[in-house]
């Protein structure tokens, strides 16, 4: 992959070098946007449709007017790839904003909506995948429409850095007390062979892979329980894990300090990931 182009608003490729973005944007002066994050495998898309489903769901949840339609803009996603000769591992960073304007509060008039998107290399965290990772707990402290993928995201950038600082790969949040997502995944607290999750609410963002994990639970047979669960139900836990795009399915296996189970991935987390592994199509190249 080398020349990561960039969709814009007039279905425009272009290097990324070539992009010159005005300081007056929206998204950089508000966070008045949304954005998709499109994992991809041996360069074919996971999930393309329920991401693109969302991002008109988030745009329409902040009034923004997406300038192409659900169809357009898969084919353009399609399009991205080709000309990166993507085939390879990777992510699409997919960003709408409400438009470059000058600095006002309220929603410029006759301006479009700046809609961009690259290819970035990812490789498989595979260590992780198969060790599992460490995670800290924090307030959530964001605000009441989280199931919006907006761009502003410093509570979570913040919590995620501090996790960072502890050694650890993700931030836990928990509001009045209750489990509601990571800051930048969704997680699952296994106990007695059931997996517990906060209910797609307004209160997390309804994660992609999460309704995948969903689906692969009904498939094993295993009970999907869209019920909160506790910070403090976390050091009875059997399994904990997380799911996102990028991350896929996770073990979480120590919390704040403290093992999970015997602070080994646990056989139903192992499940969910060779679920995942056969519904994304990955490829396990053995060396
Ligand atoms: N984040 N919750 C939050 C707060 C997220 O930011 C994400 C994804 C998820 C999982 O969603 P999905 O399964 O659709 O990837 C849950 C992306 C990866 C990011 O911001 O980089």
């Amino acid at each position: 992959m080398s020349v990561y182009p960039i969709i814009l608003s007039q279905t425009m490729f272009t290097h990324r070098d070539n992009l010159h973005y005005p300081f007056e944007e929206r998204g950089l002066q508000f966070g008045d946007g949304v954005y998709e994050v499109i994992r991809i495998y041996n360069g074919s898309y996971y999930l393309l449709q329920e991401h693109v489903d969302r991002l008109f769901r988030s745009a329409e949840a902040i009034k923004l007017v997406l300038p192409f339609s659900k169809n357009e803009i898969t084919n353009l996603l399609l399009d991205l790839l080709e000309r990166n000769n993507m085939s390879e591992d990777g992510k699409v960073y997919l960003q709408s904003t409400r438009g470059s304007a000058p600095r006002d509060h309220t929603f410029p008039k006759n301006v479009e909506a700046n809609v961009y998107a690259y290819v970035q290399d990812l490789p498989r965290n595979k260590k992780n995948l198969e060790n599992g990772v460490s995670a800290i707990t924090r307030h959530d402290s964001r605000w009441d429409y989280c199931y919006i993928k907006s761009l502003n995201l410093l509570p979570n950038v913040l919590a995620k850095q501090e996790a960072k600082e502890n050694g650890s790969f993700e931030a836990i949040f928990h509001k009045d007390g209750l489990v509601t997502e990571c800051s930048s995944s969704n997680v699952y607290l296994v106990k007695d062979g059931e997996i517990h999750t906060h209910p797609a609410s307004n209160g997390i963002l309804h994660g992609c892979v999460r309704m995948r994990v969903e689906q692969f639970s009904a498939d094993l047979s295993l009970p999907f329980v869209e019920n909160s669960f506790s910070v403090d139900d976390i050091a009875d836990a059997d399994e904990l894990f997380l799911s996102s795009s990028t991350a896929e399915v996770m073990p979480i296996v120590s919390v704040d300090g403290t093992k999970i189970g015997n602070g080994q991935p646990g056989k139903i987390t192992r499940q969910l990931q060779e679920a995942y592994e056969k519904d994304a199509n990955i490829i396990r190249h053995t060396v």
